[in-house]
């Protein structure tokens, strides 16, 4: 499909509750499968990545009620799954593909875990080494890539060094880590999202003060609140920080700690943002954002440290640096090329493409804002739904607008971001087929 972002008519306005978090969303689905009991989801994602998380479980026997946003599920504990018949097809996912590989490591059958085009190209030894390390009989193609072949076996507790931040693989660790004998402990050189550390808690798994999970705990239905994603809530916040006179609320964001680097980066930038914390007893805290105009954006720089807080929005910070007074730096950003696409280098392009000055490194870019961007007729999203919302964003900063390849993709994460940006005055459109 292709996406035409054409600039707004005037400021953006209103307020918006941005859909459920990805990553809370395949989490909580998960724990509720494997623990005992009845668990009741509010706020769950209603996305293509969820659904493939969704459905894998309902191929090992979960029984799951989704209404819209409500689920009702009950779980099979942590021995109750049934041997999948077919394939468990994860789609775009990596979240789904690495954190169920976890669990099927120590199942007692065997399993397959396949993907997309996309998800088949990205990187599993990250996971396949320390389960292996945990005793697990687990073999991908070639080179270290899905689809992924799992034969549940026993397992063992790990501490394992992570060599990358990456949630998906501590997450993936742990959850194995929960049908093991003995302890598991993941330490990471940056500390990632904490959400499965927080959500085992929450279902009666906590980990100890030094990180450690004990194998064997049994985990208890539970209710979760999913708050709505920082990582989507980004969009329409850049679109409002570019649009002069804008004044957008965004409500019930997550707020997770390891979560908000992009708010951090886009104040240092000169962004208007003013955060309302929501008083609760969630193990997630969520607000409000309002965003207001300010002017014209200054550049920044970002080191390594400060990824994982905000790994998902780089593209948008990107296209944010795009427009901004003076050289935007960002090293320490490799992980980056290893998502859904490689997005350094389908950002980069597009801000080329752009007439804005770029320089690429293997970790990061070199981006020289400029006032107005070069009118340019398509540009392709690599079928990346991120890049193709941050894309989006810029579209509405060009003369004339721009059109975005393969941009059904932005229906892994954020099915409703055309209707939603338009409810703010943005001016967006599907146009069919390529
Ligand atoms: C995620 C972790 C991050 C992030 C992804 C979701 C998660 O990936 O980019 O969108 O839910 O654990 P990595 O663990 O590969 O950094």
């Amino acid at each position: 499909m292709l996406l035409e972002s054409r600039p707004a008519a005037g400021a953006l306005l209103g307020a918006l509750t941005p859909p459920g978090d990805k990553s809370m969303s395949h989490r909580a689905l998960i724990l509720g499968a494997l623990a005992t009991g009845e668990t009741r989801i509010e706020g769950l994602l209603d996305s293509d990545d969820v659904r493939a998380t969704a459905a894998a479980l309902r191929q090992l026997g979960v029984l799951l009620a989704v209404e819209g946003t409500q689920v009702r599920l009950m779980g099979r504990g942590a021995e109750g799954f049934d041997p999948p018949t077919g394939a468990l097809d994860m789609g775009n996912s990596g979240t789904a593909m690495r954190l169920l590989a976890g669990v099927l490591a120590a199942q007692p059958f065997a399993s397959r875990l396949v993907g997309d085009a996309s998800l088949s190209r990205r990187p599993m030894r990250r996971i396949i080494e320390p389960l292996r390390a945990m005793g697990a009989d687990i073999s991908a193609s070639g080179e270290g890539r899905a689809p992924l072949t799992i034969v549940g076996r026993p397992l063992h507790g790990l501490d394992y060094a992570s060599p990358v931040a990456s949630a998906q693989v501590k997450s993936c660790v742990l959850l194995a880590g929960l049908f093991a004998k003995g302890r598991t402990r993941v330490r990471e050189p940056v500390p990632s999202r904490d959400h499965t550390e927080r959500m085992l808690g929450l279902f009666g798994a906590p980990l100890d003060a030094q990180g450690w999970l004990e194998g064997g705990a049994q985990l208890h239905g539970s209710r979760f609140r999913v708050p709505a994603d920082i990582s989507s809530a980004a969009f329409p916040l850049a679109a409002a920080v570019l649009t002069p006179g804008s004044d957008i609320l965004l409500r019930n964001v997550g707020l997770n700690s390891t979560r908000t680097g992009l708010l951090d980066a886009v104040r240092a930038m000169g962004a208007d943002l003013e955060i309302r914390l929501t008083p609760n007893s969630d193990s997630e805290p969520s607000g409000d954002i309002r965003v207001r105009y300010s002017g014209r954006l200054r550049a920044i720089n970002i080191n390594g440290e400060q990824i994982p807080g905000m790994v998902d929005e780089i593209p948008v910070l990107m296209a944010l640096a795009a427009t901004a007074e003076g050289m935007t730096r960002i090293r320490g950003a490799a992980e980056l090329r290893l998502k859904e696409s490689d997005r350094l280098a389908v950002m980069g392009g597009a801000l080329r493409a752009l007439d804005v000055g770029i320089q690429l490194y293997a970790d990061g870019a070199d981006i020289e804002g400029r006032e107005s961007l070069r009118d340019v007729a398509e540009l392709d999203s690599a079928g990346d739904h991120r890049c193709a919302m941050s894309l989006a964003v810029l579209g509405t900063r060009t003369g004339v607008g721009l059109r975005i390849r393969q941009a059904q993709y932005i229906a892994t994460s954020y099915p409703d971001f055309v209707r939603h940006m338009n409810s703010l005055g943005a001016n967006l459109r599907m146009v069919g087929k390529v």
